[in-house]
């Protein structure tokens, strides 16, 4: 690389309430080249997005919608994010039809039809983790009642593959 030339740079922006949606940020970091920035939208917001050419943005899925920090994040820099490669993804249990739905119910038109890489990752029920409440929402609605994993690799995979 020559002085004159912008460093490749990524912001990978998502918000986590049990971890697994931290856990997918991580891995597509990890497979990314250049320097890659996680920031958690629960503990910063303004985010000065002009250092990155890339970013990807994530959330997970609580009673069908991505958590309010992703919205509001999304919504308050519509112009900016335009305007970068831009990856949107979702953690959540559900899988195709619903899962697609979800996914393109999370974010702004305008960016979901710009994104160049945009998928579900599947999920992790932290049983063990969880507040009384969730646990009996888990319990009632999904009739699992111990912790379970099931991260989709193949798609953080492909997620990656297509930036
Ligand atoms: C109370 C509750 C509600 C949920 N609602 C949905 C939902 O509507 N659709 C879905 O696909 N997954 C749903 N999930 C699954 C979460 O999206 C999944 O556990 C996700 O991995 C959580 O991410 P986090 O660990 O980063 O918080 C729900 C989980 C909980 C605990």
């Amino acid at each position: 690389m020559n002085g004159w030339e912008a460093k490749m740079s990524t912001l990978i922006a998502y918000t986590t309430r049990y971890g697994s949606t931290e856990k997918c940020a991580q891995k597509i970091a990890e497979g990314l080249n250049g320097e890659v920035e996680m920031v958690n939208l629960k503990e910063k917001k303004n985010i000065e997005l002009s250092p990155y050419n890339t970013v990807i943005i994530g959330g997970p899925i609580y009673m069908g919608k991505i958590q309010k920090e992703v919205a509001a994040f999304c919504s308050g820099n519509i112009d900016l994010l335009k305007n970068k490669k831009l990856g949107l993804f979702i953690c959540c249990m559900k899988e195709g039809e619903d899962a697609e739905t979800q996914l393109k119910d999370s974010f702004p038109e305008q960016l979901f039809n710009k994104a160049v890489a945009k998928d579900y990752f599947g999920g992790e029920f932290n049983i063990t983790k969880m507040i009384f409440l969730h646990r009996l929402i888990v319990k009632i609605l999904a009739r699992v009642n111990k912790d379970t994993s099931n991260i989709l690799e193949d798609h953080i995979i492909r997620f990656r593959e297509a930036l």
